[in-house]
């Protein structure tokens, strides 16, 4: 065991199974004591079960940590409030959230249903929001913690999973929210980006050119929940972890602007925009029809 986060109490969402349970146990083994929290579902949200967060909670017992299971399901408040209490309850304090609960149902826009987009922007960002709701107001009061939100590189866009896409960009929209709104109170809010081999990545129809393992997602937050990041005034950044690489993404700016004289018109602008303001091109569209031929024959290159 090392002393990354000794005394410290983190609770983690989805911790049952994949990336959060790679979380849990790294910050066990780093000398936190853990709240394990999983609803226990199939990657598409159905079917949920108290065994798979009591298992990780043995795993860590097992390895000499401590640890406390809570099966509630966080896209509902109270599921939220019960990860919090619980830490609060159990071991008097909480320092760290890391809400990576996730979900898939993929559909594309034009044939999406409303079961198919509620479940999945519930999960993920509501998830995120009942878990950072309740957190917040005890860090506040301590005055320090850390916020850990899950996000993706498909927060860019993606073709079948526009549901899903666009609650990974709320959780970035929302970590920045708690960062500025935080920042006084001596708390953090930073969003990770994964790509690891995990039940949900099996399912990707194209090959990642960058996947890692759980484990190095692990390494990376255990280190944002830890006093060296805090150190740093880390906070409101968004850092992908892809088996060795670390990379951390732009915050959003204008890129290109310009003035009018007088008021807009449609005609004006459509003299004046291509030329001066114009475009900023979308990588992911030239990613697009390499995409789409993988999808094709079918593939499931990221199965383990
Ligand atoms: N694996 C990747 O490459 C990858 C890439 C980008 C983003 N992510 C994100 O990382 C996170 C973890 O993904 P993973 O690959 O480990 O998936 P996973 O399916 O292995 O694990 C997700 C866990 O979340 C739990 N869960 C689902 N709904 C819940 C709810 N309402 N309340 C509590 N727990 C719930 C599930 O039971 C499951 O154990 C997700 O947010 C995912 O979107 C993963």
């Amino acid at each position: 065991m090392g002393n990354f986060l000794a005394g410290r109490v983190v609770a983690v969402t989805g911790a049952g199974r994949g990336i959060g349970r790679a979380v849990a146990l790294a910050a066990a083994a780093e000398g936190a004591k853990v709240v394990v929290n999983d609803y226990g579902v199939a990657v598409d949200g159905a079917s949920p079960t108290s065994e798979v967060a009591e298992a990780v909670v043995k795993e860590i017992e097992a390895a000499g940590g401590r640890a406390v299971a809570v099966a509630d399901d966080v896209s509902t408040m109270a599921g939220g409030r019960r990860v919090v209490e619980t830490a609060v309850e159990t071991y008097g304090r909480i320092d760290g959230v890391v809400c990576v609960a996730g979900i898939l149902r993929e559909r594309m826009l034009f044939n999406m249903t409303e079961e198919e987009w509620d479940p999945v922007v519930a999960t993920h960002l509501k998830g995120t929001f009942t878990v950072f709701r309740a957190a917040s107001a005890v860090m506040r009061e301590q005055r320090s913690g850390t916020l850990i939100g899950f996000t993706s590189g498909n927060h860019q866009g993606s073709v079948s999973q526009p549901n899903y896409s666009a609650a990974k960009g709320g959780i970035i929209s929302l970590v920045r929210s708690a960062a500025l709104g935080l920042h006084k109170y001596g708390v953090t809010a930073n969003a990770v980006a994964p790509v690891a081999r995990t039940r949900m990545s099996a399912g990707v129809p194209m090959a990642l050119a960058e996947i890692g393992e759980p484990e190095d997602v692990a390494a990376l937050v255990v280190y944002l929940l830890s006093d060296r990041a805090a150190g740093q005034d880390i906070t409101g950044q968004v850092y992908t972890v892809a088996g060795p690489k670390i990379a951390v993404w732009a915050q959003p700016r204008e890129l290109r602007s310009a003035y009018a004289e007088g008021s807009w018109t449609p005609e004006r602008i459509a003299e004046f925009l291509p030329g001066s303001v114009g475009v900023d091109p979308m990588p992911m569209l030239s990613r697009l029809a390499a995409m789409e031929a993988a999808a094709r024959d079918g593939a499931r290159p990221n199965a383990r």
